[in-house]
């Protein structure tokens, strides 16, 4: 049984393996067939923040496995005084086959994890975002048809998404160069961690929104001000402001991808021309969320 909370916990092999079940059933799915691989299997959502993508991309692609899905709301009284983590996690497992948590703290997911009998997938915390993360480089891949030696560019706030990117691209050989103001990049302590798991990961931080762009086969950005932290939007918009990605910079590298994780502030991060234009493949990123995860599920559930 295994979890999925950080995008370390899947090697490179098993990300690639991941990859191609995704892979062979998007082909099925783009040729009108699904294949119902799970059963009479659960999935439990459980959600502590809103979602779009995560939500349903995670309902339809159980519905399409021949399984089925339950949106775990607030009202479950998941994290909160009602009961503990623990007996929460024990329990939720004797109902479910797998789950799918969105925590405000990460720490409520590793803690769920500890105590689950059943795999859990983290859907974003305030730590990282690995399914995104994943979809996204499953995404790249799908254009260029590699990925080892291409760099992503994630110009903007160093956050959850950036974090995960950067571990992925570390896993699968990709460079990764990170540019926002100091007080955006990463922490002493994760890049102490990612040299620690990753020690030949190339992964770089640069005040220079142009020279990051420069030879970048993606470049990403995501919200300046993620859910949790409305109280410092000013403070953020003010900082994160040169860092906004337009078409002047997008001009940089004409061969590049623009992604996106969605939900975006447009004309805070990204202008409508880079999100709208021919460069953004944004619609192509959510819908893979689906594929993606279909191809996690079904080789986490054993069934690839
Ligand atoms: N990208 C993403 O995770 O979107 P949601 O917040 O809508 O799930
Ligand atoms: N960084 C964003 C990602 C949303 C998918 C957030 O955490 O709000």
């Amino acid at each position: 049984m295994r979890h999925v909370v950080v995008p370390e916990d899947l090697s490179a092999a098993e990300i690639e393996a991941v990859f191609a079940v995704a892979r062979d059933l998007q082909e099925k799915h783009d040729a009108g067939r699904r294949d119902a691989l799970l059963p009479g299997r659960v999935l439990g959502l459980l959600f502590e923040k809103p979602s779009l993508r995560t939500r349903v991309s995670f309902q339809a692609a159980m519905a399409h496995l021949g399984g089925s899905s339950l949106f775990l709301g607030k009202d479950t009284g998941f994290a909160s005084t009602r009961e503990s983590i623990a007996d929460f996690g024990r329990v939720l497992s004797q109902y479910v086959d797998a789950i799918v948590c969105r925590t405000t703290a990460h720490e409520t997911l590793v803690q769920l994890a500890a105590v689950a009998t059943v795999p859990v997938v983290n859907g974003l915390s305030d730590y990282c975002h690995p399914c995104q993360a994943l979809a996204d480089i499953y995404t790249l891949k799908r254009h260029v048809g590699r990925v080892a030696g291409l760099t992503l560019a994630f110009v903007g706030d160093g956050n959850n998404m950036a974090r995960s990117l950067a571990v992925v691209c570390g896993q699968l050989g990709m460079r990764f160069v990170l540019a926002a103001p100091p007080a955006y990049q990463f922490s002493d302590a994760f890049r102490s961690h990612v040299r620690t798991i990753l020690p030949e990961a190339d992964i770089a931080e640069t005040t220079d929104p142009r020279a990051a762009v420069r030879d970048a086969a993606v470049v990403y950005t995501d919200v300046w001000t993620s859910m949790g932290q409305e109280a410092e939007r000013v403070a953020r918009r003010q900082a994160l402001a040169p860092f906004q990605v337009n078409e002047a910079l997008m001009a940089c590298c004409p061969d590049a991808l623009f992604m996106h994780c969605l939900p975006a502030n447009r004309g805070e991060e990204v202008t409508d021309a880079v999100i709208d234009g021919p460069q953004s493949v944004v619609v192509e990123e959510a819908a893979n969320r689906m594929h993606l995860q279909k191809g996690l599920l079904a080789w986490l559930l054993g069934h690839a």
